[in-house]
């Protein structure tokens, strides 16, 4: 691909446009990439990167092994990301972010440090497990910290809700967890209900789940702890 292609392929990020859109998690900030990061970008996409396209993956086609595959949902810049693919080798990431800067910034970091077990896309989740994610194909969904829409009005824009709950569920393998951690109270809450109306799905812990060694600190886990609040974590596994 060219870099300009490159460049425009990156600025799609959702299927349904327009009048069609669904409801969204996400809002856009500071879209506008500096030179520097157009340059990480043509240098690293080509490694790291995968486009949407209405077609399942192939996670041993993309990683050229068989190790189980992780998908994190709204990586934000990334850090964690990179720490954890380098903190547990074994394991095969596939991060979705639509957020420009932030999904750059993870390019950078898995160019810089030479990182071979992530592979990133631009694009709104939904779209990308529905559309390429074979069912009953995935170990793990790490969703750490999404925006909790404190507003209740707001409240239909979260990305945990029954659907997208049901839609994980059929991405994963027998076994296979959802790891969902947050700082908002509320919507802890309102998540640890809802596996209760979700067949495929269990909670081992029957409440909130205890904290995991291995999951480094987030940017939003910080800026949640300097305000004193409380990060839970939720664990779910699929049915065996
Ligand atoms: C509050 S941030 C948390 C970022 C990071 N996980 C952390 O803990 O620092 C939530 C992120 O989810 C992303 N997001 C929300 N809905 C999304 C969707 N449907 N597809 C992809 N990313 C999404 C947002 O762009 C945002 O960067």
């Amino acid at each position: 691909m060219e870099d300009k292609e490159i460049l425009e392929n990156l600025g799609k990020i959702e299927i349904r446009e327009g009048k069609e859109r669904t409801i969204k998690s996400y809002v856009l900030r500071n879209n506008i990439l500096e030179d520097k990061e157009k340059e990480n970008v043509v240098k690293y996409m080509p490694k790291y990167g995968l486009f949407f396209k209405d077609e399942m993956l192939s996670y041993s086609d993309i990683f050229q092994n068989n190790n189980p595959t992780i998908i994190e949902i709204g990586f934000g810049n990334g850090e964690t990301t990179a720490k954890m693919a380098l903190i547990k080798p074994e394991y095969n990431y596939i991060g979705l972010e639509v957020y420009l800067k932030g999904f750059v910034q993870l390019l950078k970091t898995l160019g810089e440090n030479d990182i071979d077990n992530v592979r990133v896309m631009r694009f709104n989740a939904v779209d990308v497990l529905e559309h390429m994610i074979p069912d009953n194909s995935i170990e793990g969904f790490h969703i750490f910290f999404p925006d909790p829409w404190p507003k209740k009005k707001h409240h239909k824009r979260r990305i945990m809700n029954p659907e997208f709950l049901h839609l994980l569920a059929t991405k994963l393998k027998k076994g296979g967890y959802i790891y969902m951690v947050t700082d908002w109270q509320e919507y802890a809450d309102e998540v640890l209900e809802l596996v209760k109306g979700e067949p495929l799905l269990m909670n081992p812990f029957y409440t909130f789940a205890p904290p995991v060694t291995w999951r480094p600190l987030t940017k939003f886990e910080q800026k949640g702890m300097d305000k004193d609040y409380v990060i839970n974590e939720i664990w779910f596994e699929k049915k065996k």
